[in-house]
Order: structure tokens, then sequence, then C-alpha cells
């Protein structure tokens, strides 16, 4: 079988943490939107959090309104989120758990124990055409539970892989991609379409684009960081040919 091309979002929300620490407008997180979608970006991807720390609701409108590209809007499954998402009508929506006190999304959405409560949302999200992702923990269970509720994506949470690289422990950095490998081809297999992402960055990307399955990094803080160094041009670029150069292992 032919692997699918791997697309990649840029996650543009630290652009915006940056221009919100000193107010005003620079940096402009819809200007780095456009940049990244020039250097090679399939897609942009903005997290509007409860407590607006990042991105803001005129983001999200201004993303909808110039922005070619497809849009995937990350939310948390709340009232408030989805009337957001019913009113910009993202291409796509990736729900995520969100709590106040967290510096970043910290594990899985808990789609088992809180099945009740994302049913009603995913179905008034995909009823609007909103292609609909859960961020979840790569286990066998969870993309059962998935399959189950009607997510026609799942996104992997890839943190615990990356803090393995970034541990540089071997023992642990094996047995996380295994725990991707085997739900991804799982997921897969019963239906599911793969994305993956969180602390992805250029030292850990190549293995994860390597996996067949997964159609869709998601990737953000790193690319960002790197923008500093390098430009947000040559940072995409680069992400770009690593991933490249780690899905040209799977015909390997
Ligand atoms: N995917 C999801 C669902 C996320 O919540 C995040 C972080 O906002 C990312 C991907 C991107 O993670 P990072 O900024 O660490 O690359």
């Amino acid at each position: 079988m032919k692997t699918p091309p791997l697309r990649l979002g840029v996650n543009i929300d630290h652009v915006a943490t940056l221009r919100n620490a000193r107010g005003g407008v620079h940096p402009d997180p819809i200007r780095a939107a456009h940049m990244a979608v020039l250097a090679g970006a399939d897609g942009i991807t903005a997290h509007l959090r409860e407590d607006r720390r990042h991105i803001r609701d005129q983001d999200m409108e201004r993303l909808k309104r110039q922005l070619f590209a497809p849009l995937n809007f990350e939310m948390a499954a709340t009232p408030e989120m989805i009337d957001v998402a019913t009113r910009i009508h993202p291409h796509a929506c990736c729900l995520v758990p969100e709590k106040r006190e967290e510096r970043t999304t910290e594990g899985g959405l808990d789609i088992i124990s809180g099945a009740s409560h994302l049913r009603p949302m995913i179905q008034q999200l995909k009823s609007q055409g909103i292609r609909v992702s859960l961020f979840v923990e790569p286990e066998i269970a969870v993309m059962d539970a998935a399959c189950e509720l009607g997510a026609p994506v799942v996104e992997l949470h890839t943190g615990t892989y990356c803090e393995a690289v970034t541990e540089g422990d071997e023992a642990r950095i094996s047995h996380e991609l295994e725990r991707l490998r085997r739900a991804a081809a799982h997921g897969s297999g019963i239906g599911l379409e793969i994305h993956a992402g969180h602390g992805l960055a250029l030292d850990s990307v190549r293995p994860v684009a390597a996996i067949p399955q997964i159609v869709e990094l998601n990737i953000g803080h790193s690319l960002i960081g790197e923008a500093i160094f390098m430009g947000l041009d040559e940072a995409v670029r680069a992400m770009r040919a690593a991933m490249d150069e780690g899905r040209a292992q799977v015909a390997a």
C-alpha cells in the first residue's frame, strides 16, 4: 500500500504569547500564519484557551477571514467554545483537555469517562460540516472509544515521547514510539484518520513522521522558538524537510 502524504499544521499560539507579553499588535499571529503557509505549512492551528492567554477571539476571526489554508481550531469541549466554533466555522476542530493552571495541554482528553459529555458536542460540530478530532493518549482502548464516539480523527499526544527524547532515555523513547505505532495502526485499522502532535521538534519529529498511518503533525512551540534563530520561513522549511526525511524511511 502506498504511504499517504504527511501534512504539517503550524500552531501559531506562541506568536500571540509574545505579542501579549507587551500588549499591542506585534508580532501579529496572522502574519505568521501567512508566512508559514508560504513556507510549506498545509494548515494553521490555533488554540483559543478559556483564559485567552495567547490566541484571542479576534485572532480566530481574522484567521478565518484572511487565511486560505485549512484552519484547525483547538478548543476545550465547553458550550462557550462550541458557540465560538459555530460562529467562526473553521475547517476542523480539535477537542483538547484544558486546565487553567497548566502551562500547556497536559495529557490527552479522557474520552472514556467523558463520553456522554463529548458525544453531543462531536455530533453538533460534525452536523455543521466541521472535521472533529480528539486529542488523546496513544492507547488501543482510547482508539476504540474515539471510533465509538463517531469522531473521524484522533490526534495522538506525543508529549511523553518528546520528554523521553529530551532526557535521552533510549528505553523510554522505544517504549513511547511503540505505543504511538500500535495506536496508529489500530486506530487506522478501525477507520480513524490519525494525526499527532505536542512537543515535536527537529530532533524528535523523524521517527513519528515514519509511522505510516499518521497523516498530519501539528507543531508549534519548537517552530516558533527556532524562528528566533533562523526566521519562521526557514524554521518551517527545516521542519518540512525533517518530516520528509522521516517519511522516506517508511519505504526504506
Ligand atoms: N496538538 C495539540 C492538540 C496541542 O494542544 C498542541 C499545543 O497547543 C500542539 C499540537 C502543539 O504542541 P507544541 O506547541 O508543543 O508543538
